[in-house]
This record gives structure tokens, sequence and C-alpha cells, in this order.
């Protein structure tokens, strides 16, 4: 199955001259979501996570299924303020300002084995954020998994060294 197919490009969104890569075709299509996770279950299932980290607020679509058939548990890494408790907050810059991402304090063990998910990898700004911040909290970081990839934007070479998987590319 060619899943790029699924994915619906939309032109001018969210500003002039983007073509934003539409997964709502492909969640909405069961065979065509099934293999999707089937083929990043296959893949991340390799690198023996101890849990996944899902990326707020898509790639927690890819977590949730994902951990659930690999029989790990998951980790929330969300936009600030959104995690009760105590948390390991992580900034960084934007084009313009720059965000923070947290994770709950007690989510991770020294140690642990973790692969990342995100629907997306554009930049690379939002999982080099995100790995950073589970390296902090003591995690193993072994692999950033993505259903998309824009290959021109070249955030792969923003993870420097970490394995970086993805279904389907764009150049
Ligand atoms: C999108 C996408 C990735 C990120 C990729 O998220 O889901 O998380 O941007 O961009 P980057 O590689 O340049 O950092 P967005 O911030 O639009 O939020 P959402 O997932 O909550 O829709
Ligand atoms: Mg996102």
């Amino acid at each position: 199955m060619d899943l790029k197919n699924h994915i619906r490009p939309v032109p001018d969104y969210p500003k002039p001259g983007i073509l934003f890569y539409d997964i709502s075709t492909l969640l909405a299509h069961p065979e065509a979501w099934h293999e999707t996770i089937e083929r990043l279950a296959a893949i991340i299932a390799k690198e023996k996570p101890d849990v996944l980290a899902g990326i707020e607020s898509r790639g927690f679509l890819l977590a949730a299924p994902l951990a659930l058939r690999l029989g790990l548990g998951f980790i929330m890494v969300r936009k600030k303020g959104k995690l009760p408790g105590k948390t390991i907050p992580y900034s960084y810059d934007l084009e313009y300002g720059s965000d923070t991402i947290e994770i709950q304090e007690d989510a991770i063990k020294p140690g642990q084995r973790v692969v990342m998910l995100d629907d997306l990898l554009a930049t690379g700004g939002t999982m080099e954020a995100a790995v950073a911040l589970l390296r902090q909290a003591g995690a193993d970081v072994r692999m950033a998994a993505c259903i998309i990839e824009l290959n021109f934007l070249k955030g792969r070479e923003k993870l420097a060294g970490l394995p970086v998987t993805t279904l389907i590319q764009y150049d």
C-alpha cells in the first residue's frame, strides 16, 4: 500500500505559499492507518524500547496506538502548563520567540530506552527539543519515528546521530 496516496496536500496553509501535508485523510482510512501503525511498530520493536514518548498533539495519535500494540506505556511531551504535578521543562528557540515543553518529573527512570514519536519531521526543532528534554530527564533516546519527513528542511541533520525513521518523504 502506498501510504502517500492517503496524505492530503493542502496549499497555502497555514500561510500563503506553504504546502501542508494533512494526515486527517490517513486517520480516516482504517486500512491505511492500520498499515501505518504496523509498519512503525515493526521498526520500533527492534529498538526494544522501555517506553514511547509522544509529542503534543499529533504525536499522541501515534504514541497511543503504538504503545498499546507493543505492550508499552507512553509519556506525554506537552506544551507548558498542561501537566499536573512537578514537571521538567525545556525551552527552545523558534523563528520568533521561544517555546517550552515539559514532561512529568516521574515520567522517566534514568537509563530507560525511549523511542520518540511525532507525525511529521519538518525543521526538526520540535523533535530536537523533545529529545533534549528526555535526555535531560535521564532517558536513553534510541530513535525518532514520524510518518512524514520534509527532506528539504533537513530536520534529520538537527538530530545528529540519532536514528530517524519516517514512512513518507517529500523532496
Ligand atoms: C507540527 C508537527 C510537528 C512539528 C514539526 O506540530 O505536528 O510536531 O510541527 O515541525 P518542526 O520539525 O519544524 O518542529 P504543530 O506545532 O503544528 O502542533 P500540533 O501537533 O499540535 O498540531
Ligand atoms: Mg506537532
